[in-house]
């Protein structure tokens, strides 16, 4: 396995992914163009034999802070660690790059991705009424987690 950043013609194997993990909750195509292309955009994909196994984009909200727009993994192989593997190397560039703090919004009923990011030192830090425009199993609302970097 190969990890990379992401190249243009990624796009089309990160939507289908992006559609496999989240369904009527993803992204669309031109949001996910938008999110690794924009400027300060830190991301990693995890490749093998061309195929992408998953991904992690995070972008600077502003020079401390910055925010996980977006990780997933095929739901193939969940649990055999490249969450993680792809989750530590955005970690180690955001601290080179001087960032402080990682931010994300996850569904509050998104036990799996909750208990990932608690497993890699995130904190639940505001509850966020109705945060979704989509609800998925009946709830909109969503967790802010935080992780301070040291
Ligand atoms: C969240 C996600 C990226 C985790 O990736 P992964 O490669 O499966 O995670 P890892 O194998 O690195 O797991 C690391 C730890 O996270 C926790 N974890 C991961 N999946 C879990 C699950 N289904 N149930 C409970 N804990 C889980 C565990 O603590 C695990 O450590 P362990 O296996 O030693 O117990 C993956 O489940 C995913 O793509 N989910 C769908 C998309 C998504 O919800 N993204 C987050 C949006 S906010």
């Amino acid at each position: 396995m190969n990890i990379r950043t992401y190249l243009p013609s990624d796009l089309e194997q990160i939507c289908e992914l992006e559609k496999r993990s989240f369904g009527i909750g993803a992204y669309s195509v031109s949001m996910l163009k938008k999110m690794f292309n924009a400027p300060g955009t830190i991301n990693y994909l995890a490749i093998e034999e061309d195929k992408i196994l998953g991904y992690v984009c995070a972008l600077p909200l502003d020079n401390r802070m910055a925010d996980i727009e977006s990780i997933a993994i095929d739901p193939r192989i969940h649990r055999s660690g490249i969450g993680t593997i792809l989750f530590n190397r955005m970690e180690s560039e955001l601290l080179r790059k001087g960032y402080q703090v990682i931010v994300l919004e996850v569904r509050e009923n998104n036990t799996q991705a909750i208990n990932f990011y608690k497993k890699h030192g995130f904190k639940a830090t505001e509850f966020l009424q109705n945060y979704y425009k989509i609800p998925i199993d009946g709830t909109r609302n969503a967790y802010r987690m935080k992780k301070f970097l040291d």
